[in-house]
């Protein structure tokens, strides 16, 4: 759709709709040419309305026929528009039907129905349902659906729709059909149909009361030896959702099917979740752990919106993070269950801390409820699901999980079937517990990152110990820093005295009150500025704060070297001790960059420390042991430092590499030996001694030695896994090492041949090259551009290459001739007609021009105003550059 001067939807204009819709009937004929939709709805108006006139939504569909009540419409009785159908004069309830005609085979955009690689499928959120047929296409209309498809046996044996097939049966002329009924009112967007050859996997689930719920994912015949992981995480959400929230699977039948054209990960379709292949498909030699976590995530993340976003929908796409917020904090704690907790933690705050508080900080930050819009789409964001989750975890960590739970106890029950609104979510948490939440609701409505500054005092006299904490925020968009109100913050903390933690007694407790190991408090700071004062503090301590990441903002405390030395080996708080390893890394950097005092010999040591701590999770000290990516070094920075972020980490790894040798080869060696028994398992143990012997392996290859290019070549050629093939691969593609080249060649020439049937394998080797540092990567893209491994119509491939050069190979994107930008542009142009969602979203790194020097500033406004320029911008590109280029 595009639009000269789109307009902008806003919160506060929100109206209920004024008719409903009973009842929904479908009827698809699926042909070769086009795809006949007939649509039977039983209209009625909202009590208390005397609207005449009905509007529903529908975007490029051919009107064959309409009907009121059984009688012909003719032309003076309704009008068509771009975006609505117009039907002037129609009764109290009534009944209209439709039938139109679709191109799903022209449907590049992935929105609405569309076909990928033969297969049919659909995508209705936000908005594609009116991409199918006219309709009140607005999540607060809510209706029962009987969907029949019609479609050729032998090309479609498949037919798939939400609920329950009630009948099926076959043609004379060769064709097939199934009707599907769901039983639960549900809003357009949760609609979904699919035809197609598939091959499927069932099995099943008893569910707490006792139902057998049959499951099964379907998938393309070649894929069938990569659903175990999938059925597995699916079983185990279920579960989890029963014990963890009292929630029950509702339908006798849950589908999963994997596509391979889909815009995003995957969606939650009632009974009927459709799936990108990368977030169901998984199998130890095609795909790394980092790939089985996302499938598990993204599998119970889909599962968990049965109840957060189906039974309990929004009221409006405003309400967007009461569905993904809290759906997004729920997988997370699956995750963070099913595996290591700490290190889902610490992938989560590294997410958040590196893109979140970017986007909060860019010309496209809003609020997690959003006051307006121009195109939805744009606003499935970092902001609305990792931000909205935190949002969730701080309403948890308030209220502690006995409460949370007697919360959503009560939202679940009260709102069942309705659309609800976030003030709705909120509303049941303070019900349940008392607690004046009116201050919190500033996370909802308020944009940008706060920031919190902790100052401290000790008084060894009074053996007393203050601490300071203030906030502010930065101005965005929709407010100035003066104008906004301080927000609700959780602080976790507690003091660390150099044997351990130490006992904590605010000014104003018994101290008998308090038990013996009161050494964690979370703290509110709800003032601009306020400071508590803590009782018989034995000796100067070190705070250890904002433990867990228990709230969204940034945390500035001046650390000495020596107090993150005594977090990263006395604290029991992981995140604390993982961000504390972390901010010695920056200092080390920083010092490399001007000269500090801090050298990468001092990180050495403490690494060392961590390296020779039996007690750590392996996966944690892979984490601990990597240093701050250079996105997250020019996050903390006025102006980016692009050349000298990568070369002063690099020269640090370079170090760390050289000083700790000796430790790393017997890491590499020890995980080596104690992954031989555990062969291509993907439990957390085998996973946690594959990152660290990898980390190691990524060290060792920058030390430019014939022994480790050898380590690196055998793990190549002799792994049979994915993990540690892709990690060796990464090494030779990383290491800038000239004697590796040859091997660098040959290795990724094997691997292609070895893998170009396989899609996703070959995206993943389309990422290797893209984040490659070195020079002439540019040039490598392009040629993979025109190669068979691409195709711009595929979004998990425009992600791959195109995605991956532009945000994680900063070096080359950023390259001072400009180059970067131009390609990144050119992009986008081609795919703002094909694809507006995809297209949208690859301007993200443009959008941040104001973070880079002036000559790099003007580069990238550039090719913003050069795409503004053009005539038939998407909305979707339109909203982002127009609102990345206001001054
Ligand atoms: N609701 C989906 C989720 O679980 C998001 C989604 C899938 C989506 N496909 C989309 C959003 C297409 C917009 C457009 O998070
Ligand atoms: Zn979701």
């Amino acid at each position: 759709m595009t639009v000269a001067h789109p307009k902008t939807v806003y919160l506060k204009d929100y109206q209920p709709p004024r008719f409903r819709i009973q009842q929904t009937k479908l009827h698809f004929t699926l042909r070769e040419q086009f795809t006949e939709v007939k649509a039977v709805l039983q209209l009625e108006r909202q009590p208390g309305s005397d609207e005449r006139e009905l509007r529903l939504h529908g975007q490029e569909l051919q009107l064959q026929e309409l009907r009121l009540d059984g009688r012909l419409l003719g032309e003076g009785e309704y009008e068509l528009t771009e975006e609505e159908l117009i039907v002037f004069s129609v009764p109290e309830r009534f009944e209209l039907s439709s039938v139109v005609h679709i191109e799903p085979h022209k449907n590049t955009a992935l929105e609405g129905l569309y076909q990928s690689r033969g297969l049919y499928c659909t995508q209705c959120e936000a908005e594609g349902f009116r991409k199918i047929t006219f309709y009140l296409d607005r999540p607060d209309v809510l209706s029962v659906f009987t969907t029949t498809i019609v479609a050729p046996a032998g090309d479609f044996p498949v037919l798939l729709s939400n609920g329950n097939k009630i009948e099926s049966g076959t043609n004379a002329d060769g064709t097939h059909y199934a009707t599907w009924h769901d039983p639960f009112p549900k809003p357009a967007y949760l609609f979904a149909l699919v035809a197609g050859k598939l091959s499927c996997v069932e099995d099943h689930f008893v569910t707490m009361s006792g139902r057998k719920v049959t499951l099964q994912i379907f998938v393309e015949d070649k894929d069938l030896d990569k659903c175990e992981h999938a059925m597995r995480s699916l079983k185990n959400a279920m579960k989890w959702d029963e014990e963890v929230y009292g929630r029950e699977y509702d339908l006798d039948i849950f589908m999963i099917v994997a596509v391979d054209d889909f815009n995003m990960g995957a969606m939650e379709n009632k009974g009927l979740n459709i799936f990108n292949t990368s977030c169901v498909l998984a199998n130890p030699r095609t795909t790394t752990d980092l790939g089985f976590q996302r499938v598990e995530g993204v599998v119970a993340h889909e599962y968990f919106h049965n109840w957060s976003g189906n039974r309990v929908t929004c009221r409006d796409w405003f309400q967007l993070s009461l569905k993904e917020g809290f759906t997004v904090f729920r997988d997370s704690e699956f995750s963070a269950d099913m595996g290591a907790r700490i290190v889902k933690r610490v992938e989560d705050v590294q997410l958040l801390r590196t893109l979140q508080f970017a986007e909060d900080a860019g010309p496209m930050s809003h609020p997690v409820q959003p006051a307006s819009f121009i195109e939805i789409s744009n606003f499935y964001t970092l902001t609305v699901y990792e931000k909205g989750a935190e949002v969730v975890r701080m309403i948890h960590t308030l209220l502690g999980p006995e409460l949370f739970r007697r919360g959503t106890d009560l939202y679940f029950e009260r709102h069942d079937g309705q659309a609800v609104t976030i003030e709705d979510f909120v509303q049941a948490m303070v019900d349940v517990s008392g607690r004046d939440f009116s201050q919190f609701m500033n996370w909802y409505r308020q944009a940008g990152t706060p920031v919190v500054k902790a100052q401290d005092h000790y008084d060894a006299e009074t053996r007393q110990y203050h601490l300071t904490l203030s906030q502010s925020c930065p101005s965005t968009p929709e407010a100035t820093a003066e104008q906004k109100a301080p927000f609700h913050i959780p602080v976790a903390m507690g003091l660390l005295g150099e044997a351990g933690a130490l006992r904590l007694q605010l000014a104003g407790q018994e101290v008998d009150d308090l038990p013996a190991d009161n050494t964690h408090l979370v703290l509110e700071l709800t003032e601009r500025e306020q400071t508590f004062v803590f009782e018989n503090v034995p000796e100067k301590p070190v705070p250890s704060l904002l433990r867990n990441f228990s709230a969204p903002v940034k945390l500035e405390y001046a650390y000495a070297p020596d107090d993150l030395l005594r977090i990263i080996t006395t604290d029991d708080d992981g995140f604390c001790r993982w961000d504390a390893a972390q901010q010695l890394g920056i200092m080390a950097i920083q010092a490399n960059q001007t000269d500090a005092a801090f050298k990468a010999q001092d990180l050495a040591n403490a690494f060392k420390l961590v390296l020779d701590d039996a007690s750590l999770d392996p996966a944690l000290v892979a984490l601990m042991l990597d240093l701050p990516s250079e996105t997250y070094l020019g996050e903390q920075q006025a102006v980016v430092d692009v050349d000298g972020n990568y070369r002063a980490r690099r020269a640090v790894q370079v170090q760390l590499a050289e000083a700790l040798e000796g430790g790393l080869r017997d890491v590499y060696l020890r995980c080596q030996q104690a992954l031989s028994p555990l062969g291509d398992s993907v439990e957390g143990k085998a996973i946690a001694l594959r990152s660290l012997r990898n980390r190691a392996l990524s060290y060792l290859t920058l030390l430019y030695k014939q022994e480790y290019r050898s380590w690196c070549e055998r793990q190549f050629a002799s792994s049979t896994n994915m993990t540690d093939v892709l990690a060796a691969l990464t090494c030779a593609v990383q290491s800038q090492d000239p004697d590796i080249q040859p091997f660098r060649t040959r290795a990724l020439q094997e691997f292609y041949d070895r893998w170009q049937h396989e899609p996703l394998v070959v995206n993943q080797w389309l990422s290797v090259q893209a984040a490659d540092p070195g020079e002439g990567a540019l040039a490598r893209v392009k040629d993979l551009l025109q190669s068979p491994a691409f195709d711009i119509r595929n979004p998990n491939k425009v992600r791959s290459l195109i995605g991956v050069f532009a945000t994680q190979n900063p070096r080359n994107f950023h390259a001072v001739d400009g180059e970067g930008y131009v390609f990144l542009a050119d992009q986008i142009l081609l795919l703002n007609q094909q694809n507006p969602q995809i297209a949208a979203r690859l301007l993200t790194p443009l959008t941040k021009w104001r973070r880079f020097d002036a000559h790099r500033q003007h580069l990238m406004r550039d090719q913003l105003r050069r795409i503004a320029r053009v005539s038939k911008l998407s909305k979707d590109v339109y909203e982002v550059v127009n609102k990345s280029l206001v001054e």
